[in-house]
């Protein structure tokens, strides 16, 4: 399938950036952090559609088809359910929808785990259909073959460590990692393998603070924090969460907006316009031409 288009704006509500930018590319994303050290933390955000990807492009560096879709877009409990066809469809919205972040999309549970071999066809197929430039996959040591399998040939990998949400019955929750020494251990070992197998990036998710930053401190690719320490080399959240579209709001979010009671009292404008027949107006009606 297509990868990306020019939006045609006379049949679409689309907004194209009016010069596109060029692309951000994975090697300049992994060379924003030079001899250990970030001057300017990285920006991401995820995004799912095309006119949210148009929104957020000129001021991220990386949008991310996470598959928190599945909670944010589809209502499901958890991301276990997430499928390939999902994250496929929304990736190839967002690649649409952008001219200058570098799109990675989410490899979604059970899709990957099985081999090097699976995880490659899997990531194939979200490269070829999507047009994004790089996948996403949770897990550290125990993923360091098979994100060497993937790097060698082609795909481009962002690896996830800490907090690893579809992981979560394992986890037995989703409270920060790093407390214990055990996994404190771990998080440094899992940092260092997806390193060495060949990540150009990895996100530390809901890590505590010291360890994020021992972390950062200690490998050479940029480590992109989402509850962990400002001291990260980028920083990631979910937009809507920092929109403010949801009532709960956890800890390590910040609320920029309140989107959430924009639209409610919006739409409960419009309910009430429509019921007192207050809209349409004639501005907003069709009359016979004279
Ligand atoms: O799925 C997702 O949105 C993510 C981010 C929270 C890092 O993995």
């Amino acid at each position: 399938m297509s990868t990306t288009f020019q939006l045609d704006t006379s049949t679409s509500r689309a907004t194209p950036t009016p010069k596109p930018r060029k692309r951000l590319t994975v090697p300049r994303i992994r060379d924003h952090k030079q001899d250990g050290k970030t001057k300017e933390p990285l920006v991401m955000l995820t995004a799912y559609t095309a006119r949210q990807a148009q929104l957020l492009d000129t001021h991220c560096d990386i949008l991310l088809v996470g598959d928190s879709l599945g909670q944010v877009i589809y209502g499901l409990d958890s991301t276990l359910p997430v499928t390939v066809d999902m994250m496929v469809n929304h990736g190839a919205a967002v690649v649409r929808g952008s001219y200058h972040s570098l799109v990675v999309v989410d490899m979604p549970f059970g899709a990957y785990e099985a081999s090097p071999e699976k995880a490659f066809e899997v990531a194939a197929r979200i490269m070829a259909d999507t047009g994004c430039a790089a996948v996403k996959l949770e897990g550290g040591e125990a993923m360091a073959e098979t994100i060497a399998f993937l790097t060698n040939r082609g795909i481009p990998v962002m690896a996830h460590v800490g907090l690893t949400p579809q992981a979560v019955n394992v986890l037995g929750g989703y409270a920060a990692r790093g407390r214990s020494q055990e996994e404190h251990e771990k998080i440094m070992r899992d940092g260092k393998a997806v390193q060495d197998a060949g990540a150009f990036a990895v996100v530390a998710e809901g890590v505590i603070e010291p360890i994020a930053v021992a972390l950062t401190q200690s490998l050479e690719i940029p480590v992109i924090g989402i509850g962990a320490s400002a001291e990260c080399d980028g920083q990631v959240l979910v937009t809507e969460d920092m929109l403010g579209m949801f009532e709960r709001v956890p800890r390590f979010v910040k609320r920029y907006e309140n989107i959430a009671e924009v639209i409610d009292k919006t739409v409960a404008q419009y309910a009430d316009e429509v019921r007192t027949r207050a809209f349409p107006t004639a501005d907003q009606t069709y009359q016979p031409k004279k």
